[in-house]
């Protein structure tokens, strides 16, 4: 038998680089999902970069990301620094615990989130869709141009708090602004500190970084004050005990197990803000993005709308809104196409091979997620805008693996928030599209990717035109 010698990292192929500084100087641009995807072109779906000597491998071939994404907490976990970053700002929770500690974390999260809670939750989807709704056709109609981004953002949060933690915020009608100010501050700071060559602010404090202490602090405290009002709530309530009624309450009854300290409670409660907010936002504004420009499409999915819900409002149920296929297509295909987190970091925990490279523990690796999910090996015309790919009776669905999509991660870290974020999008979607023709008020060239804490449409404004009985 013969055995081959595993590939060495530095056998890898390099895009070409500064001899001192490697590839920082390229890297170090607010749009670096860009540039990890120009360099797939230069060098391939697997090779190396360093920064100032210090070598990562990127990887944007979707049989070794699937298998280092199966391998943890065990054989690999998330890059270092992004705890280091998170722990700094007080944030201890399910993202950046490890091993058991991160199955300790998880299993609250993904109870929280599981398809019976989105369903006990629902009205709460349904109360928020309509308020945005009535907010949109005012904007109708005073022929407003609308940032959508920002309102979807609001919507997301409210739903959030209020399913997750019991706490209800009205942000969408600009109740609860001033948390969505901070959580603006917070969420590109944390990228741009995880992603900084040297740490600054821990020598020199900036405005921007003065500016983020205090939001922090403020936060904080109303978080403290979500966590003061749930324990109010149990303690009148023993029977929340045996079954707490959301997240916050279930994470705290464990509390007095010893589970969870108030300080992991914190840091889980900020760590669900900070997954599931911009993510989903964006990736609605991304859908929006498309949508305002093919009415044909819109007109589809308000066929459906009418043809499943066409008395209410709103899809009214889940069961309704799981009849939404045409509606679930386009959420699929905008989420494959616009991934909002086009990238993943991770660091291996052991010596290891994946394929046949051989993998030194400590060594850093990004994903590539983006690459695979707009490559014709596995998608027809990969990079049209068609949600009848995702429909089995179409063409082009022979050519489809929606299994390289990472959008949502993979393995047992795989997004516990998938589901909820499915169901906001569709929920929306749809209702938006029942009622409204829309169009971008701006060129489609001046919309363009830009990655903060997640990658969003910059420059999306859409008009929003009410049409005529749309009951
Ligand atoms: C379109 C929306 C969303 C996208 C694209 C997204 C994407 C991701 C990705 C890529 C990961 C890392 C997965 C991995 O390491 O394999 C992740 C983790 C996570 N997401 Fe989401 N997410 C979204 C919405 C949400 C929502 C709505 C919530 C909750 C309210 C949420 C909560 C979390 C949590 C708690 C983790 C950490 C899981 C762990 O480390 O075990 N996400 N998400």
């Amino acid at each position: 038998m013969s055995h081959t010698e595993p590939t060495r990292i530095k056998t890898l192929k390099s895009p070409k680089g500064h001899m001192l500084l490697g590839h920082l100087p390229q890297f170090n641009v607010p749009n670096k999902h860009q540039v990890l995807e120009r360099w797939v072109d230069e060098c391939g779906d697997l090779f190396k970069i360093n920064f100032v000597g210090k070598v990562f491998v990127v990887s944007a071939r979707p049989s070794f990301n699937n298998v280092l994404l199966r391998q943890r907490p065990e054989v690999f976990r998330r890059f270092s620094k992004i705890d280091e970053i998170l722990k700094e700002m007080g944030v201890i929770g399910v993202f950046n615990a490890e091993g058991d500690d991160w199955k300790r974390h998880r299993k609250p999260i993904a109870e929280a989130l599981n398809v019976q809670n989105i369903k006990r939750f629902y009205p709460v989807l349904l109360s928020k869709t309509r308020t945005i709704l009535k907010k949109f056709q005012g904007y109708s109609e005073n022929q407003s141009v609308v940032d959508v981004q920002k309102e979807f953002m609001a919507f997301t949060i409210d739903i959030t708090t209020e399913i997750a933690f019991g706490h209800k915020l009205d942000t969408i009608r600009n109740k609860g602004d001033r948390f969505q100010k901070h959580l603006e501050i917070i969420f590109p700071m944390i990228n741009s500190r995880i992603t900084a060559p040297i740490p600054i602010w821990r020598f020199i404090k900036s405005k921007k970084d003065k500016a983020l202490e205090a939001s922090l602090k403020s936060i904080e405290s109303m978080i403290y004050q979500f966590i003061d009002d749930a324990k109010v709530r149990i303690e009148n309530n023993k029977s929340l005990y045996d079954a707490p009624s959301n997240f916050l309450e279930a994470l705290l009854v464990g509390n007095k197990n010893k589970h969870f300290t108030d300080k992991e409670v914190y840091g889980n409660v900020f760590t669900m803000l900070l997954a599931g907010e911009d993510t989903t936002s964006n990736s609605i504004s991304w859908a929006m993005f498309y949508l305002s420009q093919h009415p044909e499409i819109v007109t589809k999915i308000r066929e459906e709308a009418y043809e499943c819900y066409p008395n209410e409002e709103v899809p009214d149920t889940y069961d309704v809104l799981v009849q939404l296929k045409y509606t679930n297509a386009v959420v699929q295909e905008t989420i494959r196409l616009k991934p909002t987190t086009p990238q993943l970091y991770f660091e291996a925990n052991r010596d290891t091979i994946i394929e046949d490279i051989e993998i030194p523990k400590g060594t850093k690796i990004i994903l590539q997620n983006k690459v695979a999910q707009t490559n014709d090996n596995y998608f027809s015309a990969p990079d049209s805008f068609s949600p009848e790919r995702w429909l089995q009776e179409c063409p082009m669905h022979k050519n489809h693996e929606p299994s390289v999509i990472k959008t949502f991660g993979g393995g047992p870290r795989y997004c516990p928030g998938m589901q909820l974020a499915i169901t906001e999008m569709m929920i929306l979607i749809s209702t938006l599209c029942k009622h409204f023709d829309f169009e971008l008020a701006v060129n489609p060239e001046d919309i363009v990717e830009q990655f903060e804490f997640t990658m969003f449409p910059k420059n999306l404004m859409i008009k929003f035109k009410a049409i005529k009985n749309s009951l």
